[in-house]
């Protein structure tokens, strides 16, 4: 698939149906180049991290009632914020996040960078958060690669190699599908596909917007990719 036909595909059905999730904008505002919160992708990215969509949301929801800025976020008790987090698992995450809170207070004027090599500079923001963020909430044409993304990447291109062998591969391939108009709605799209279509199992290839291009379904069987390293 040549890079200008997956974002023509796969745009017009993020349109029609991409999950209304309450640190989306919605995509007509994105095309007019109005970018979501950055603070509210970042939180909602590292949540996401360990956590389905359904069971992030609520936690999404409290955070913001109880520190509706990154500022206020840096000025809570860590006790008050581990509370918080309590059932999202992997608490050092949580406190991560206090910490990154107070680098962006304190050393960004409580703004977050704008730029994926800024962003990763900062406490617990990897290649993925910072891509993320740089891609969704400040609109950089950023490869956002996860789990998601993997797999609908190995089957459109049946990709023969393992994980995690083909990573590298596969960060090539998001790196040149990435469109330069709306890169995060892309990178959500490509999410939303991965979690609700071409899923591990049974895939729902009839619905897919790649179906015509995607190699897995024409020449094997989607199902089967990523393929498995032999133990
Ligand atoms: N999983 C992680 N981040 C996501 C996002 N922004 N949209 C959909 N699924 C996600």
């Amino acid at each position: 698939i040549a890079a200008s036909e997956a974002a023509a595909l796969l745009l017009p059905w993020y349109d029609r149906h991409h999950r209304d999730l309450p640190w989306r904008v919605s995509p007509p505002m994105a095309r007019q180049g109005i970018v979501a919160d950055p603070y509210h992708v970042w939180l909602s990215e590292v949540m996401l991290q360990q956590t389905t969509v359904q069971a992030v949301k609520a936690y999404f929801d409290k955070f913001l009632r109880l520190w509706p800025t990154v500022e206020d976020l840096a000025s809570a008790e860590t006790e008050d914020v581990m509370k918080a987090w309590a059932g999202l698992g992997y608490y050092a995450r949580a406190r991560n996040l206090k910490k990154c809170a107070e680098a962006v207070s304190r050393e960004h004027g409580g703004r977050f960078p704008d730029t994926e090599e800024r962003l990763k500079a900062l406490p617990g923001i990897g290649d993925y958060t910072a891509a993320a963020v740089a891609a969704i909430a400040f609109n950089r044409r950023s490869a956002v690669l996860d789990g998601n993304v993997e797999r609908v990447i190995s089957r459109l291109y049946a990709i023969e190699a393992p994980l995690p062998a083909a990573k590298p591969r596969m960060r090539q391939l998001i790196a040149e599908l990435t469109p330069a108009e709306r890169p995060g709605d892309f990178a959500q799209a490509m999410m939303d596909l991965g979690a609700t279509i071409c899923t591990p199992k049974r895939p729902a290839c009839s619905l897919c917007p790649f179906r015509p291009k995607c190699l897995a379904l024409h020449n094997a069987d989607p199902e089967t990719f990523p393929r498995k390293a032999a133990k």
